[in-house]
């Protein structure tokens, strides 16, 4: 059985629409309220029932509804739940996707923090019903940590989560986003010795096989009938053979036709940069290296879990970066699958190596647009920080659209430039192109001019998740790890505007 099946398992997860807050039997009830709004909608319901208790802490400012503020009332008369948890959503015209999503997980997370049998969520009546669904999966991923090696758990999942005042459908649709979030963190959080080309394909295989999408496998005699020289180039200095999975899901009257979309991701399983190899400080944390094609897995797998009306592949470039003695090395000229000959100046610029051979892949089943994600330069966290993506496009259009699908998300991205000018920092005197910019400068852009000899006129968007990927310090709403960042993004840019689609 698929761990995404019973992940979703681990806290049953129920919707009783028309249950009162104030007698539903948990452990624990979760309301929440913006700053200044505890007088009216569900909070004020819970309030009247509790004889005014939220409101006087409201006055006597403990209760501020500052953003993921979390206020534990304990034993409080009026309510069946023992634990009353008052969480802030911050200003009220503030609110969206995002702000509900990181409030619902911080309560969750908090309440995680020991074993509990039913915890209640409250929803609210203003909120839309995507916004429902992202504070739904927000409390599915808060209730799960990093600590998958751990004895002691830091965190363990609610027995039964309850969603009183929210649609049934709605409910159900924040937990399949839950959980597809999950399975991308999960992947990104397992050590590298468990979580390797090979596991990994075994792992979409299982969620293939669960939710019942198309795959394929491509092991290292296929990568090699299929000319794929650089993804290969850069599996050599490892003991582990590298793997390109493919996925194919066609939605409710999307039999024939060419993919909508391509979803594209970077799978290094473990980056110790090759032969140039990285500091041990910079290796650390190198196991999020396939952030990128866990991102595409848990997307297309929420898609499937959602039968969303789509056509649409993901494909997962799959290595170990090693410097075992059949490692590539500096000067090697690689040849990649489209035939562009490729020097090597640093063997740690790998990730563009897998994706060459991987996107050329895509390309030949024609989709109508490709995205990729990759955990790709150190330059784009240098550029924006932890906790935002870059975006690098060759067709302004479909970039604008996962902007807007971002936003919507509450995922926060940026787009980098595409300037000609830097075209020629790929040149090599040797080979087509080198695998590195000149120097460091502008590292991200010139990764992605790498990166767009290999999409051709396909309408493409690159999203370097370097910095968001993998969190090193704990966040309110997370204990750190894998975030699985984008997955919202991508799912909301596939479903579009609230009204054409649900
Ligand atoms: N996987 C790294 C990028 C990375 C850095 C991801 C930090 C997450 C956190 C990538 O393969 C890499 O090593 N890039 C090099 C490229 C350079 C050699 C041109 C980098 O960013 O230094
Ligand atoms: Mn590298
Ligand atoms: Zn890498």
């Amino acid at each position: 059985m698929s761990e995404f099946a019973s992940q979703a398992k681990t806290s049953r997860i129920v919707a009783e629409p028309s249950l009162q807050p104030e007698s539903v039997e948990a452990e624990a009830l979760v309301v929440f309220a913006t700053e200044g709004g505890i007088g009216a909608g569900a909070v004020a319901q819970v309030d009247a029932a509790v004889g005014g208790v939220i409101a006087r802490l409201a006055a006597a400012g403990e209760i501020s509804g500052k953003a993921c503020e979390c206020v534990s009332i304990l034993a409080p008369a009026g309510i069946a739940a023992g634990h009353l948890l008052v969480v802030g959503l911050g200003k009220r015209e503030e609110l969206d996707q995002g702000v509900l999503y990181r409030a619902a997980a911080t309560a969750a997370k908090t309440l995680a923090a020991r074993k509990r049998g039913t915890v209640a969520f409250l929803s609210d009546g203003s909120w839309s019903t995507r916004q429902i669904e992202h504070a739904v999966a927000g409390a599915t991923v808060g209730m799960v940590g990093q600590d998958l090696y751990r004895k002691e758990k830091k965190r363990t999942a609610f027995g039964t989560t309850i969603w009183l005042a929210a649609p049934a459908d709605a409910v159900e649709r924040g937990c399949h986003l839950g959980d597809g979030i999950n399975l991308t963190r999960r992947l990104v959080n397992l050590a590298p010795e468990d979580m390797y080309p090979q596991a990994f394909a075994e792992e979409a295989s299982a969620v293939a096989g669960h939710l019942g999408i198309d795959i394929e496998v491509w092991d290292e005699t296929r990568l090699a009938k299929e000319n794929c020289g650089a993804l290969l180039a850069v599996s050599r200095g490892s003991s582990r053979p590298p793997r390109l999975v493919m996925m194919r899901y066609r939605g409710p009257g999307r039999r024939d036709g060419k993919p909508e979309i391509a979803f594209v991701g970077k799978g290094v399983t473990f980056d110790s940069g090759g032969l140039s190899l990285k500091p041990a400080d910079s290796m650390m944390g190198m196991k999020c290296d396939m952030a990128g094609a866990a991102t595409m897995l848990g997307t297309i797998a929420t898609i499937a879990a959602l039968k969303l009306p789509v056509d649409v592949v993901a494909a997962m470039g799959l290595v170990e970066n090693m410097t075992g003695p059949a490692a590539y090395k500096v000067g090697d000229v690689l040849t990649a699958r489209n035939g562009v000959t490729i020097e090597v100046h640093n063997t740690d610029a790998e990730g563009r190596l897998v994706l060459a051979d991987t996107l050329d892949v895509v390309r030949g089943l024609e989709p109508a647009r490709i995205i990729d994600a990759a955990t790709l330069t150190g330059a784009c966290m240098v550029a924006l920080g932890h906790d935002v993506a870059g975006l690098f496009t060759n067709d302004q259009a479909s970039c604008d659209q996962l902007v807007t699908a971002a936003q919507s998300a509450g995922e926060p991205v940026w787009q980098m430039p595409m300037f000609r000018h830097y075209d020629s920092q790929v040149e090599s005197d040797v080979a087509d192109i080198k695998n590195v910019g000149d120097g460091r400068w502008g590292g991200a852009i010139t990764a992605a001019k790498f990166l767009e000899r290999f999409v051709g006129d396909t309408p493409w968007t690159h999203i370097d998740i370097a910095g968001p990927a993998f969190a090193d310090k704990p966040k309110p709403w997370s204990d750190g790890g894998g975030t699985g960042v984008m997955v919202r993004s991508l799912v909301e840019l596939v479903r579009g505007h609230p009204e054409e689609n649900t």
